[in-house]
């Protein structure tokens, strides 16, 4: 079967098609960015975009996504190689500390600048608070979500 990946279509065998979307994109497709958690769809850290919405991937099953286009933290680079502006904020204002849940926080925040480019402190932190960080980053993930708020309007 294929999939829409990171604007590819991409092949994965059918074994996957009954499956969850996580192991979809870890196994199928190879794409270890996207991060397992919880596995119950609390923690957030397998967050990926489905047609530009932040979604779980350990509880959406592939058989919802067949058609959609799907995004990973792999997909979040421009075309020329180019960090997305959540990757360089976060990068800047360092960040992480396991890193485990970055992958997640950052899918989330570039959902929310999607939608929004210009998020005040309350709305970033509505987006971001079911994205857990066992490590307690939340400060600097606040920080680096205005910061990339910034850059991706000095990129225009
Ligand atoms: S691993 Fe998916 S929400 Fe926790
Ligand atoms: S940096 Fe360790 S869980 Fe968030």
């Amino acid at each position: 079967m294929k999939l829409k990946i990171n604007g590819q279509e991409v092949e994965i065998d059918d074994a996957y098609g009954s499956g969850l979307l996580i192991w979809a994109i870890r196994d199928g497709a190879g794409l270890m960015g996207t991060k397992f958690g919880c596995g119950a769809g609390i923690c957030g850290s397998c967050t990926v975009h489905i047609d530009g919405e932040a979604v779980r991937s350990c509880i959406t099953p592939v058989q919802n996504v067949v058609d959609a286009d799907i995004r990973t933290l792999e997909g979040l680079p421009n075309e020329d190689g180019m960090l997305h502006p959540v990757q360089q904020a976060f990068i800047e204002q360092q960040v992480p500390q396991c890193a485990w849940c970055m992958s997640g926080q950052m899918m989330s925040a570039a959902a929310l600048l999607e939608q929004n480019e210009n998020p005040t402190q309350e709305e970033i932190v509505e987006a971001m608070s079911e994205n857990y960080c066992r490590c307690g980053c939340y400060f600097r993930i606040k920080s680096a979500v205005a910061r990339a708020a910034e850059i991706k309007q000095e990129m225009a």
